[in-house]
C-alpha cells in the first residue's frame, strides 16, 4: 500500500526502510532530483500548517512533482462543501496523490476506502501524525544510532497529540521505551495500557525528552488555569534543563509556545534538537512521497 495513514499499523521494517531512504536523500547535495516528474500531488489543508506544510512542498519541489496547494479557507470548504466532496474533487481533477491535514477524527480511513491515488495523512485530528513521527525517530537514530532501549519521555498535553500517539506506536516498534508525564487535565486515560505516566523528575531522567505544545486550540475552557503554573509543574525550564544529563535530547514537535512547556534559551540551547527536527522533515517527506509515487 503506497498510502501512509498512521504508524501504527505499519510494520517495522517498513518504517525503517522509510528512514534508510530518508538517509539517502538527505546525503544528495542536489536541490533538485525529478525522479516524481509529471505526478501531480494535491496538498490538501484543513487546518493550519507551516512545518509540515511546507516541508512536504519542499520535499515534492526537490523530487520534480507538481504541487497544487489547497487552503479550506480559500476554498468552497468556506460555502460548506465537505472535506470528503473536497477530496473527491481534486481526485477527479487528475491528481496522482494526496497530502491531507484535518480535525475530525475518523475520517481519514474511510476516505483512503474510497479514493484511489495514495493519501498521506500530514495530520490527523488527535489520532496520528506520521510524517512527524518518522522525523522524530530519524533525528533520534542520528543522534543514537538506534532506537532499542533508548528511554523517551513524551511530556505535556499528550490527550491532545497525534505526535505522542504515532511516536509511541513507532518507537515501540523498534524496543524504545516509551512513557508519558502529564498533567491530568491532559493525560489520555486510553493509553495507560501502553506506555506508564511518571513524575516530571523521572521523566527528566531520559535519552530523549520530548515537549509538546499546549493545543490550547483543542482545549475546552479550563484546562489550562495558567501558563505559568503549567510552566512551573510541566516546562522545560533552565533550571530543568540544566539537570539533564549532557546526552539527554531535547525535541518539540513545534510550533513552541515559549516560556510555557519550554523556555527560550532552552529552545535554542545546544542539546535542543527542534530546528534539526524541522530539517529532518525535507528528506522524511522525500522518502514518504516517493514510496507513494515512485513508478
Ligand atoms: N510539527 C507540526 O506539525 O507543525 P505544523 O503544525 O506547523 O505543521
Amino acid at each position: 500500500d503506497r498510502s501512509l495513514l498512521g504508524l501504527k499499523d505499519i510494520s517495522r521494517n517498513e518504517i525503517e526502510s522509510i528512514l534508510d531512504r530518508a538517509a539517502y536523500w538527505e546525503a544528495q547535495t542536489e536541490k533538485v532530483i525529478p525522479i516524481l516528474s509529471s505526478q501531480f500531488v494535491a496538498n490538501m489543508f484543513f487546518e493550519n500548517s507551516t512545518r509540515t506544510r511546507f516541508s512536504f512542498e519542499m520535499a515534492e519541489k526537490r523530487l520534480g512533482a507538481e504541487v497544487l496547494n489547497f487552503a479550506a479557507a480559500a476554498s468552497s470548504v468556506e460555502k460548506g462543501e465537505s472535506i470528503y466532496d473536497t477530496v473527491r474533487t481534486l481526485e477527479s481533477m487528475g491528481i496522482d496523490a494526496g497530502v491531507i491535514r484535518m480535525k475530525p477524527d475518523g475520517i481519514l480511513q474511510n476516505l483512503a476506502e474510497t479514493i484511489k491515488v495514495p493519501l498521506i495523512n500530514a495530520g490527523d485530528g488527535n489520532n496520528e501524525h506520521p510524517t512527524q513521527a518518522l522525523l522524530d525517530l530519524y533525528t533520534m537514530r542520528k543522534k543514537f544510532g538506534e532506537l532499542r532501549g533508548l528511554k523517551v519521555s513524551i511530556i505535556g498535553d499528550i490527550r491532545h497529540s497525534r505526535v505522542a500517539r504515532s511516536n509511541l506506536w513507532a518507537l515501540q516498534k523498534f524496543g524504545a521505551q516509551v512513557s508519558f508525564c502529564a498533567p491530568e487535565s491532559m493525560a489520555a486515560p486510553e493509553l495507560e495500557q501502553h506506555a506508564p505516566y511518571i513524575s516530571m523528575d523521572e521523566a527528566l531522567q531520559s535519552d530523549v525528552v520530548m515537549m509538546l505544545r499546549v493545543q490550547l486550540e483543542r482545549h475546552a475552557t479550563g484546562i489550562l488555569k495558567s501558563g505559568n503554573e503549567y510552566r512551573e509543574q510541566y516546562g522545560l525550564t533552565e533550571a530543568r534543563a540544566s539537570k539533564l544529563s549532557k546526552n539527554t535530547m531535547i525535541m518539540h514537535p513545534a510550533p513552541v509556545n515559549r516560556n510555557v512547556e519550554i523556555d527560550d534559551a532552552v529552545v535554542e540551547s545546544a542539546q535542543s534538537f527542534i530546528f534539526s527536527q524541522m530539517s529532518n522533515g525535507v528528506p522524511i517527506r522525500m522518502a514518504v512521497m516517493e514510496r507513494a509515487l515512485r513508478k
